[in-house]
Parts: C-alpha cells; structure tokens; sequence
C-alpha cells in the first residue's frame, strides 16, 4: 500500500490538487486559451507559479513545443479529470518544474537535465506519422490527422520509472485503443511497434559514438495491452502541450509499466504478428523484459524495485512502498493471466 507524503512536502513546493483544478476551470472559460495566445505566457500553468506568485514565463522559459491554433483548441477544451476513478488519483501532483526538467530522454543526453537544457526551439510542424504493417488503413498522417479526430482528457497518473523514482503526473491525451480502431488492425495485429524521429540535428546523441541505444528508440505493446482504456496518447501535460523534453508531440502512457515503455515523439506506429524488440531489451534484455510491468516483487538484477523515490525528493527521502502494476491492478492484472512475471518481467 502506498504511504501518503502529503504532510511532508512544504506547501511552496507543491501544487494541490484543488489549486490546479481551480486554476484548471479558470483556463477553461479564458478567452486567450481558447485562442491559443498566452497560456504559457500568463504563467497560469506553472503550478509554483500559482502557489506563490503568478510571475510572467515565456513559452521559451518554459520550453514549451512551439503549438499551432488548432492544437492550442483542442487543449483548452480538454476534459478535467475526474474526481475519482481508475483516471485519477487523489496523490499529490508533481510540480511543474520537476515533470519538465527531471527526464529521461536519451536522444538529448543521459543527465535529467540534459533534455530541459538542449530540446529548445523544438517545432511539432510538420510532423507526421506512418501507420504500417498489419491494418487496413496504413498510411503516413499528419499530426493534425492523427490528434483532430479525438476528444482529449486530462488524467492523473502514477508515472514509475524503472531508476526507483516516480511521479504524480496531469497528463492530457486519448485513449491509444480509439486511435487503433481508426486504422484497422487486421487478425494478424498482435503487437503494435513504436518509433521515435530519428533526427541528428535535433537530438545531439543520436550522433554520439559513446550512445548505447541504437537508435530510433523503439517500444511495443501486446494489441490487447495497447486497447486496455488506460493506455493513452499523450499530447500534453499541466493543460498545455508536451513540452519538447516530455516528448512532443505524441508519446505513450502506460501507466502500469515502466516509464520506459512510455515512448516520446512517436512518428512511427507499426502493428505486427510478432513480437517486437525493443530499446532496451535490445541492450539487456536480463535487465529490461519486453513486458516491463511495474512489479515490486521482481528485483532488477542491480537494485531493488519495492519502493520507489517520490519526486521531488532528496536522495534518501520520500520513499514509499511501490504498488504491484503500480496501482493498477484492477484494470489489468487480467491481461497477465497465468503467466509467470518473473519470466515475463
Ligand atoms: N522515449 C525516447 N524516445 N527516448 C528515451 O530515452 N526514455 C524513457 C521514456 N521514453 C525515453 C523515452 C524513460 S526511461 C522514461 S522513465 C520516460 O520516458 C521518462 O518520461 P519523462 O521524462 O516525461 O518523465
């Protein structure tokens, strides 16, 4: 069970649930957001902002992806969370600052900072991306093709990374499965493959000769892991885009998983018979399953995963018991059924 830290964490540190959704009305029925113009630079979503001083930051200040009109729109007009449910949860959020500049984002570095520092200027047009494989209706769309069908909806999830720290996370997407439907996977799809952009100039280490990832990074999802509801697209974060180092413009949230699987700046979704490989699995896959639920009971080989390091946090404190499929159980401990998780890790 997981032991709440509410208490502990000063008030200047965080964001309470009820500030964020208050703000969150209120930038609801602003004109200016409806209009795409000025969310990020009113300051209204940094949420320290909110609980000291609204101070001014500038979407560069906040790196955010660059965001045309139409994304702007369908962002303001996202669905709050609700106040209870499997989409949500009632743990307190992670700051603002801490979400965009603690990453993991290997194509820009492998320090936490090193995706916040270097993924400025980012642009999310054009951007497209190709369907393949195994479905009636492959094709290569463009982001507005691939986001403008769906109703977006913020969800608060527990994000655990595989390192032993996690989050509290708003996150803003659709479910992956109403994506899928729309091309029309054939009954030969049982996987579905990811990519990111492969792009040197954007991101510095896919030219670094000491890169151990070969690249493009690459995820994969069982078809019926990749239609479970709480499997989403993510396209925003704090009610506004993905900033650059969060993965704009598409990623992937799976929140009973690893963050790894949650792969960032997706222009690539390939749906296939088989099994695919994946990053890390390709770099060890003693260390990294292709499954990589989040499982307190399976130990990496080099460090324990019982419990986890809440962020923010120092180095030895905010530790709380990691949940089985991080707290998701009930939405999809089905799907494992009879299957050996150490084996299966
Ligand atoms: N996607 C790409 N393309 N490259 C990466 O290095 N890192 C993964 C995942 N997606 C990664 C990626 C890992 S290890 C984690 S924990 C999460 O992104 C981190 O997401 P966050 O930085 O938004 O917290």
């Amino acid at each position: 069970m997981i032991i709440k830290t509410k208490k502990e964490i000063p008030s200047s540190e965080i964001t309470a649930e009820t500030s964020y959704k208050n703000r969150r009305e209120f930038l609801k029925q602003s004109a200016n957001v409806a209009l795409g113009v000025g969310a990020a630079s009113s300051g209204l979503l940094s949420p320290t902002a909110s609980a000291q001083s609204a101070a001014p930051r500038s979407a560069q200040q906040l790196n955010l992806a660059s965001k045309p009109d139409w994304l702007a729109q369908k962002m303001a007009s996202a669905t709050l969370a609700p106040n209870s449910g499997p989409y949500t949860t009632d743990e307190m959020l992670t700051p603002y600052e801490d979400v965009t500049t603690y990453n993991n984002f290997f194509e820009y570095g492998t320090s936490k900072d090193d995706p916040s520092r270097y993924a400025r200027n980012f642009q999310v047009e054009p951007w497209s991306v190709e369907i393949t494989g195994e479905v009636n209706k492959p094709g290569i769309y463009s982001l507005e093709d691939i986001l403008r069908p769906h109703t977006f909806e913020e969800r608060i999830y527990r994000h655990r990374c595989v390192e032993a720290w996690s989050m509290v996370i708003p996150w803003v997407g659709f479910p992956l499965g109403d994506l899928i439907s729309r091309f029309e996977p054939t009954g030969n799809a049982n996987f579905v493959e990811f990519q990111t952009l492969i792009d040197n100039d954007r991101f510095p280490d896919q030219n670094s000769r000491f890169s151990t990832i070969d690249w493009p990074y690459q995820e994969g999802l069982r078809i019926d892991e990749a239609m479970n509801p709480l499997t989403l697209i993510g396209v925003g974060v704090y009610n506004d885009v993905l900033p650059a180092q969060n993965g704009a413009p598409l990623r992937l949230i799976v929140p009973w998983k690893y963050g790894i699987k949650g792969i960032k700046s997706i222009v690539r979704i390939n749906f296939t018979k088989e099994m695919p490989s994946t990053s890390w699995n390709d770099i060890s896959a003693r260390e990294y399953g292709f499954y990589i639920n989040v499982n307190p009971e399976v130990s990496h080989p080099r460090w324990s995963q019982a419990t986890e390091r809440r962020l923010p946090a120092g180095l030895f404190d905010r530790r709380i018991e990691t949940q089985m499929f991080n707290g998701y159980a009930d939405e999809v401990a089905h799907l494992y059924a009879g299957m050996d998780l150490r084996v299966n890790h």
